[in-house]
């Protein structure tokens, strides 16, 4: 599986730890944002990056990080066909995936710790939707998109 991801200046060491992680358990990662912690890099464009690729068909999944996770989700849920999922723990990727198929995660650095973060990714990448009436609602999604983005 291909999966993008990008941070801002906030989210790059928490990235690191993430990129190796997914490189480790044989996922093809497409970085990008910030090259450093230490130097400003704007969660817009980081969170542009990310939707793109998914919207785009380019990465099957994305991983936005910033410090919070808020900018940076807000952003990726201006495009078409993302539902990007802002999870604190492993139970909320799970319900993200099992509920919404939410295709993109989104992190906060200073809010969680690696440890817990790993196990956000791992649960986000384990689960699949479950279908079912959920689907009534994810395409409840899709057609405000359509009426959206006409
Ligand atoms: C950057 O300082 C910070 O504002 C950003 O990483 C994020 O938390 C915004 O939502």
């Amino acid at each position: 599986m291909i999966v993008s991801i990008a941070s801002d200046h906030a989210g790059y060491a928490l990235r690191q730890k993430i990129v190796s992680h997914l490189k480790e358990k044989g996922f093809e990662v497409l970085e990008g944002g910030a090259t450093s912690s230490s130097e400003s890099y704007s969660y817009v464009k980081a969170g542009q990056k990310v939707a793109r690729d998914v919207n785009d068909g380019t990465a099957l999944r994305g991983i936005v990080i910033c410090g919070t996770g808020i900018g940076i989700s807000i952003v990726a849920n201006k495009y078409k066909g993302i539902r990007c999922a802002l999870c604190t723990n492993e139970f909320m990727a799970r319900m993200s995936r099992e509920h919404n198929d939410a295709n993109v995660l989104a992190l906060g650095e200073r809010v969680i710790g690696y440890g817990v973060a790993l196990s956000t990714v791992d649960a986000f990448f384990e689960e699949e939707f479950l279908g079912e009436w959920h689907v009534i609602r994810v395409n409840d999604i899709k057609e405000q998109e359509d009426e959206l983005f006409k």
